[in-house]
């Protein structure tokens, strides 16, 4: 196989309360960032820590609870599933995790709320904007107490006042100490990080400090990727662990394989166990019966 480098000698350090912005040109290997930092694929060479942690260390089951509740991740296209509403999509990571249903939908609304989109609640991912779908992902990153938030520009689809709320949003969750990794083309929304790097051809070719940014040093909780991708693993080759994986696979869940909060090597969405307190509330997790059930017709 012809190695692609995605990533070459990249070495990044997010501490608690900064965000920094990724910037570069198509191609250049921010998606891939990302996907390294959120432990959606592992490089070929280095290290991740999160929080302090090295991701190569954790089970399949520690790295799948680690990204479910500890990292709240945008997707560039997404990644909602279509046979849920907007706030079930918000509240299934939350359940999910064990948080009773009542409590995960409370959540949910409250983060619609707040990012203004009440009035969608109720509906499925293709009866949205795209700028809505794009808020309801955001939402979905950030309910709970996610440490780390990494966003693919995400604020792509969304009008200049929609997307200055989102990065006000972005900026208060991490002056409330997560860490922050948002890819942007756009200075204006780099403006609200303290750092902003920039890659080109997988390589981080220059880093600022923004007006906000105090260069602090390093500490133990910090986030740190030290990395080398080849493209090739980077897509791993299980379509379980795709990043690019289909919305719906014919045989398979109705969930992005990619999503943290719903991998589908993940315990607590397999077939052979309940999912919370709930289970019986919800339709089987277990591929092909999962969608129908669950939507009704418009
Ligand atoms: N599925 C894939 N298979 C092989 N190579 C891939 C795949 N996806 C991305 N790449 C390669 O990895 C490199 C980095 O891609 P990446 O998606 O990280 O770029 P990006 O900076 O996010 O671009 P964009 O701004 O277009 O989203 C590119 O050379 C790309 O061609
Ligand atoms: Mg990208």
């Amino acid at each position: 196989m012809t190695e692609v480098h995605a990533l070459r000698g990249v070495d990044l350090t997010v501490m608690p309360g900064e965000l920094v912005a990724v910037m570069g040109p198509s191609g250049s290997g921010k998606s891939t960032l990302l996907t390294l930092a959120g432990g959606l694929d592992a490089p070929t060479s280095g290290q991740v820590f999160v929080e302090g942690r090295d991701l190569a260390r954790l089970s399949r089951g520690e790295l799948a609870a680690t990204r479910r509740r500890s990292i709240g991740y945008v997707f560039q296209d997404y990644n909602l599933i279509p046979a849920l509403t907007a706030a079930e999509n918000i509240a299934l990571p939350r359940e999910l995790d064990g948080h009773p249903l009542r409590k995960a939908r409370r959540e949910a609304m409250e983060s619609l709320e707040e990012l203004g989109l009440t009035a969608v609640a109720n509906r499925f991912p293709d009866e949205m904007s795209g700028g809505q779908q794009q808020r309801v992902a955001i939402a979905r990153a950030l309910v709970g107490d996610r440490r780390l938030v990494l966003a693919d520009e995400p604020t792509g689809a969304l009008d200049s006042q929609t997307g200055e709320a989102v990065l006000a949003l972005l900026r208060a969750r991490c002056d409330a100490g997560a860490a922050g990794v948002m890819v942007t083309h756009e200075p204006r929304y780099a403006a609200w990080a303290d750092r902003v790097v920039y890659l080109r051809d997988g390589t981080m070719v220059d880093q600022t400090l923004t007006a906000r940014g105090s260069g602090s040093a390093t500490d133990r909780s910090a986030t740190s990727i030290r990395a080398d991708a080849a493209a090739a693993a980077v897509r791993a080759d299980d379509p379980a662990v795709r990043a690019d994986g289909p919305a719906v696979r014919a045989d398979g869940p109705a969930v992005r394989a990619d999503d943290p909060a719903v991998r589908a090597d993940d315990p607590a969405v397999r077939a052979d166990r309940p999912v919370g307190p709930h289970a019986a509330d919800r339709p089987s997790p277990h591929a092909a019966d999962w969608p129908s059930p669950r939507r009704t017709a418009p």
